[in-house]
């Protein structure tokens, strides 16, 4: 890491500014995953046990830089007192007196959360007023956690590192940072990268990237498949495909096998006919499917040539599903793919996992604790792997 750590702050009766991604999903005020905000424990411990001061912000969902108190935070702090075993502070607004006179409050090892960042929309503005603002409540010291916000160059994430003294990485930022510096950098090979999700669009930077830097074997599932199936002439029926995507899928397709890549596809899928979805479902080649059809998940032929191409590899990156996961039965395919992961992963390869659906999946077929990294970026993730520069990382201080 070239950038400064917390590690490196002095951080005893210091109110430190600690920018965190606690972008959860909340169900009547009641948070429905706390993955992310699990993630950020280390570090808050790290600073709580060395006697700082912390000053917590986030955002929460997209509130168009409006107050909403359907994207109110407080539920957070509630779920985070628990977590962390002591109360958490909580103020109405991320900036003001208020905000001000809570974090001037705080004893040492006390922990503040302020308000969503983004019922201001100075925010994403990435307003230079507005972080100075913010910088207020800390003596100059800043800690970037949010990973997953980290592609954004807004005023917690950038604007702010200019208006105190150190900008420095927080332990959750520095553990993706590694891993995910691992997978695109230093791969051991053979270097095997799962792709799945709806969309070729979403994904094409990051095929690139992964294309240049030399995968070995990529393996394409979830309904983006169908978009390269059809660049290949295949009939894919009524599944879903980027019509205009066809062309870029075909020539992506030519680079990877250019350069020796192993590049599969899905020779058999589960369909279900428009007219009669709850009814019709079935396992057949890619090759039978007629226009009335529509692919769904992948299916056991694809599962077990996917499996095999992860038998021998040594690093492993996952993003995205290999079917419609929301609705069962079709999260089949992804929940095997997530067991063959996670068996690879025994057998001492490194194996990086990102993405909603993916992460989810690791977490629904019991082996989340076998996988290496679990990725809590989603936008981040992919931008990373696409080997773009994040802001919020650039942001910070450079270690001399
Ligand atoms: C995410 O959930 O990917 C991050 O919290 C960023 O959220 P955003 O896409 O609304 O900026």
């Amino acid at each position: 890491m070239k950038k400064l750590s917390i590690r490196d702050l002095d951080l005893m009766g210091k109110r430190v500014f600690v920018r965190v991604d606690f972008n959860v999903p909340l169900k009547d005020g009641v948070v429905e995953d706390d993955t992310r905000i699990r993630a950020t424990l280390p570090t808050i411990r790290y600073a709580v046990e060395r006697g700082a001061r912390l000053v917590l912000a986030s955002h929460l969902g997209r509130p168009k830089g409006q107050r909403n108190e359907k994207y109110s935070l407080r539920p957070v702090a509630g779920r985070l007192s628990e977590l962390l075993g002591q109360s958490v502070d909580f103020a109405d607004d991320c900036i003001g007196d208020e905000a001000r006179a809570r974090s001037e409050a705080l004893p040492q090892g006390g922990v503040l959360l302020l308000e969503n960042l983004r019922f201001h929309p100075e925010e994403e503005k990435n307003d230079d007023r507005f972080a100075a603002q913010l910088a207020e409540l800390c003596d100059k010291l800043y800690v970037n956690d949010a990973f997953g916000s980290a592609h954004r160059a807004h005023a917690s994430t950038e604007a702010i590192t200019h208006h105190v003294e150190k900008a420095a990485a927080g332990l959750l930022m520095e553990k993706e940072l590694e891993y995910l510096g691992r997978v695109l950098n230093d791969p051991e090979h053979p270097f095997v990268a799962i792709l799945g999700g709806a969309k070729v669009s979403d994904k094409i930077e990051v095929l690139t990237s992964l294309i240049e830097r030399r995968v070995d074997k990529l393996l394409i599932g979830g309904a983006m498949a169908y978009t390269f199936l059809k660049a290949e002439g295949f009939t894919v029926g009524k599944s879903l495909v980027e019509d205009d995507k066809l062309d870029v899928a075909h020539k992506i397709r030519r680079r990877a096998e250019e350069a020796g890549i192993e590049f599969l596809l899905p020779t058999d899928h589960q369909v279900v006919d428009r007219f009669d979805p709850l009814h019709s479902r079935r396992t057949i080649p890619i090759e039978f499917t007629t226009a009335g059809l529509v692919g769904l998940d992948i299916g056991p032929e694809t599962i077990a040539r996917f499996t095999r191409a992860l038998e021998d590899a040594r690093t492993i990156v996952w993003n995205g599903p290999m079917g419609m996961f929301e609705e069962k039965p079709f999260d089949q395919g992804t929940i095997a793919i997530a067991r063959a992961v996670a068996e690879a992963a025994d057998r001492g390869a490194t194996v990086v996992v990102g993405g909603g659906d993916s992460v989810a999946a690791v977490t629904a077929a019991g082996v989340a604790d076998r996988i290496t990294h679990i990725s809590t970026g989603g936008g981040a993730t992919l931008e990373f792997l696409a080997g773009k520069k994040l802001p919020g990382v650039e942001a910070l201080t450079d270690k001399n």
